[in-house]
């Protein structure tokens, strides 16, 4: 009760007569688009890797929202139906004539040029959920497209999800001004009425179509799509995929080359490196880390350049093929490796918990499988 007398102070229902508009099905997608897009626009814009899983929370969201809203324009009722504002440039240009000649005929529903814009929304953000997705897999093997869109795509890709975003900002920046402009014209408040459902019954506006509504086809649609599309996801983002590390070290590996420090994945460095880097073991960063027996230098030699960058597909192993030519042999000193962590302060590094720069596996819980999930970094608290 509380919480209806809050609305109502917020969103004033019209005095007089009103109409229902907007049926809760579309006020609830509105709404919850809305969150979902400042959610994934905040982690997206600003955030870093570490927001990653609640980005694609988000657009996971945002891909059930366009689906439940198809539903509900094809077979929900009055003017949530894409058949009460068809895209039409005719309709469009006439109302923009409206505009500059001052005339003003009311649409209760979308006017013509809202409704492309809502069209055009909804076109866009479909075409960010899908870059996005296709980079999610591309980059990190993750996600339903994983086991078919390579690196090299998912990185072109990635290269349009953005601009996408940004062309989204700019979109929502029109349809607020839009939202505004019109209400003024209009002496209406339309985000009240987007909040409540209701309009002004006078002046009167045409009707929305009479054709029937199915809300249960519409349901049935809607929840039925997104279900279906959550086992196809579900399926395809499990079992195995080409193009990643070893999920586990080799033991004899792990326990030869995790004795000093933590046992590094082999996808950390190119097998021109890995050959180097056991050509002198005796000189190993200021240690002698050579191993003695002959047959467990190659053994591991092989396991290495087997498992080397060359051999898989994410944006880690991809990064890692570039050394820097002055400190080849260390993967903290890669391009790469310093911009993802030139962020994190000195003294996090230098921390008990935390142990030094090389010590990955404080920090990413996955270290050792080499996949480096954005999902698995935990910076140990507490750092002193
Ligand atoms: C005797 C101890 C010791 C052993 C055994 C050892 N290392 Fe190291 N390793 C070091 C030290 C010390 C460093 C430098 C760490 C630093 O400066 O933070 C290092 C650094 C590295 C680095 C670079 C890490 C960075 O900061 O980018 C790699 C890669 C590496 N070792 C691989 C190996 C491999 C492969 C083996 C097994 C053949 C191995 N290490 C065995 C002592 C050892
Ligand atoms: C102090 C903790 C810490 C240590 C130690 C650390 N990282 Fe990270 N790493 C992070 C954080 C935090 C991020 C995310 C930065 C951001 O949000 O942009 C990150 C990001 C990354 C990424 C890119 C994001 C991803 O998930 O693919 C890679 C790859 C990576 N680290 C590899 C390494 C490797 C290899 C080592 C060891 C040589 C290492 N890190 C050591 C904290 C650490």
């Amino acid at each position: 009760m509380r919480l209806r007398r809050l609305i109502e102070s917020i969103a004033p229902k019209p005095r007089g007569a009103s109409v229902e508009v907007w049926p809760w099905t579309v006020r609830a997608f509105h709404w919850a688009l809305v969150l979902a897009v400042l959610v994934a626009g905040i982690t997206g814009f600003l955030g870093g890797m570490t927001t990653l899983a609640l980005h694609l929370i988000a657009g996971a969201a945002i891909s059930a929202l366009i689906v439940l809203r198809v539903a509900i324009g094809l077979f929900g009722r009055g003017y949530a139906r894409f058949d009460s504002f068809p895209p039409s440039k005719q309709a469009a240009l006439e109302h923009l004539d409206d505009i500059r000649f001052g005339r003003h005929e009311r649409h209760l529903g979308h006017n013509p040029l809202g409704a492309l814009m809502v069209y055009a929304m909804l076109a866009v953000l479909l075409a960010i959920v899908l870059t996005g997705t296709a980079a999610l897999a591309g980059m990190f093997k993750q996600g339903p497209f994983r086991s078919f869109i390579g690196f090299d795509a998912g990185w072109l890709i990635y290269g349009l999800h953005q601009p996408l975003a940004w062309l989204l900002m700019i979109m929502v920046a029109a349809h607020l001004w839009g939202v505004w402009f019109e209400g003024k014209r209009g002496q209406e408040n339309l985000v009240a009425a987007m909040i409540h459902g209701r309009k002004a019954a006078e002046p009167p506006a045409p009707p929305p179509p009479t054709r029937r509504a199915h809300p249960l086809l519409a349901a049935a649609s809607g929840i039925g799509a997104v279900a279906v599309a959550t086992l196809v996801v579900y399926r395809a983002s499990t079992g195995p995929v080409a193009g990643l590390p070893p999920a586990k070290l080799d033991a004899t590996y792990a326990e030869q080359c995790g004795a000093c420090h933590t046992p590094y994945s082999p996808v950390l460095a190119p097998a021109a490196v890995w050959r180097q880097m056991m050509g002198d073991l005796r000189h190993h960063f200021g240690e002698d880390a050579s191993l003695g027996d002959a047959k467990l230098h190659q053994r591991i030699l092989d396991y290495l350049v087997a498992n080397s960058a060359e051999h898989s597909d994410t944006l880690l192993a991809h990064r890692m093929m570039q050394r820097d030519p002055t400190d080849p042999m260390r993967i903290t000193a890669t391009r790469f490796w310093r911009f993802m962590h030139w962020g994190i302060p000195a003294r996090v590094f230098a921390s008990k918990q935390v142990g030094g720069r090389s010590n990955c596996s404080a920090c990413h819980q996955d270290a050792r499988s080499g996949r480096f999930l954005p999902e698995n970094i935990h910076i140990p608290e507490q750092v002193e």
